[in-house]
């Protein structure tokens, strides 16, 4: 992999110590960066690599761009990046993809292969304007500023955080702030039953606590956040029900990887319904709990299926998909469509999709769940909660 790379980078270089002097001048014939590169970047790339984003490298300027142009050629080619796990051929459309097109894979190989030209200036690029919410009614804030364990490089930290609601109402939109945009690579966040979280909290000194899993399956998941997602709105007429009595819990998986270990201070803005929304949504989950996957096994599969009960139909908005590090894939259907396939699963890259129209279900179609898990290890491993135990697991985002 590594040499490919230098091949590809390499290359570039040679392109462009063949221009001959004055070739320059010439319009170019292939892609530009004005023209065609720097606008796929802001789409496609800028949500991480930007200054203090969360990637290695920025990709602001023509002059970075030009110093990965091979880098970016291979990278897009491998789908290494953008970093998006579902494959899309034969599934339901998925909102904010950040899959490439084939045609804009060839576009990054077609301008290192014309000499990484910079072009003539576009129409000035508009900027990116982040979305607020339509209303802020809570501005969620750690107890306290928190700085990861710089000896972990992926740190799960979970904090409980108060909403102060003195009545039931609905979640209906999120907007998580990122506090340290280098280090926060995934925000959820969760309804948990308040002397539950305490008893987490107290169970470990410092802010917070450490939370691999997550604040427990028992917890009611209300959203979550990864780089390039702006405020979310959830479907119109539908929102989550977030009770008085329950303590909103924030799992934050930081990686120091790119930027050490520095003081973040994420916040969480949530619009709340006046009371209750039209449409009561809940994260749902399905899974297998009963596995066990013998020691040096690879590509075990574990299923689970589940035939709709749940009062002859609803509507079904999105999925979130979860397995801790053995897994490899990971794949969800209903009725014999595919809703979700990763071919291969990254633990530090998940998240929640949502599809591009809801889908309704009809009683007695059938969901199947399947993961494939490897096991190098000497030891047997079945379901729980610590980074060495597994989970085979969807959320579903539905309503009645
Ligand atoms: C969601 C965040 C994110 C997005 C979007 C993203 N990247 Fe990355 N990129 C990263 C991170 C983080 C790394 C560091 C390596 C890793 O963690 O996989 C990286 C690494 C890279 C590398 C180095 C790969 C290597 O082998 O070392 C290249 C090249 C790259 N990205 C290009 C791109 C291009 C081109 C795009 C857009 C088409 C893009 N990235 C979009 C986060 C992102």
């Amino acid at each position: 992999m590594r040499h490919a790379l230098c091949f590809v980078v390499l290359l570039a270089g040679c392109f462009n110590a063949q221009n001959a002097p004055g070739e320059e001048e010439r319009p170019p014939s292939g892609p530009t960066y004005r023209q065609d590169v720097q606008p796929l970047i802001a789409q496609s790339c800028q949500g991480c690599h930007t200054q203090g984003g969360i990637a290695p490298f920025a990709l602001d300027t023509y002059d970075e761009a030009k110093r990965q142009a091979g880098a970016m050629a291979a990278a897009t080619t491998s789908r290494q990046m953008p970093p998006w796990m579902p494959e899309e051929e034969g599934c339901v459309p998925l909102k904010g993809s950040r899959r490439l097109t084939d045609a804009e894979v060839k576009l990054f190989q077609s301008w290192v292969e014309a000499g990484t030209p910079e072009g003539a200036p576009a129409a000035p690029m508009p900027a990116k304007l982040e979305k607020p919410l339509e209303r802020v009614d809570v501005t969620l804030k750690l107890p306290a500023p928190y700085t990861p364990r710089p000896e972990l490089t992926d740190d799960y930290r979970c904090f409980a955080l108060p909403h102060g609601q003195a009545v039931d109402r609905d979640v209906v939109g999120v907007n998580v702030k990122p506090g340290v945009r280098k280090m926060v690579h995934h925000v959820l966040f969760y309804a948990v039953d308040p002397a539950q979280a305490q008893a987490s909290d107290d169970a470990d000194p410092g802010i917070g606590w450490e939370c691999f899993a997550g604040p427990g399956t028992n917890a009611k998941m209300l959203g979550g956040w990864v780089p390039g997602t702006s405020a979310t709105q959830y479907p119109a007429g539908t929102g989550i029900p977030l009770l008085a009595r329950e303590t909103v819990v924030v799992q934050i998986h930081y990686n120091v990887a790119q930027s050490g270990a520095q003081a973040d201070e994420t916040s969480i803005e949530l619009q709340l319904a006046d009371g209750r929304a039209a449409k009561p949504a809940e994260f749902t989950a399905m899974a297998n709990w009963w596995f066990n996957i013998p020691p040096m096994t690879m590509g075990q599969v574990v299923e689970a299926s589940v035939k709709i009960p749940l009062g002859g139909g609803g509507t079904v908005w999105g999925a979130f998909p979860h397995m801790h590090t053995k897994g490899r894939a990971i794949s969800v259907t209903k009725a014999g469509q595919c809703l979700i396939d990763v071919k291969e699963w990254d633990f530090h890259w998940q998240q929640s999709f949502f599809f591009e129209s809801e889908l309704r279900y009809a009683a007695g179609e059938e969901v199947k769940l399947s993961c494939t898990f490897d096991n190098p290890t000497s030891s047997n491993v079945t379901w729980g909660e610590r980074t060495t135990d597994e989970m085979c697991l969807v959320y579903f985002y539905v309503t009645k």
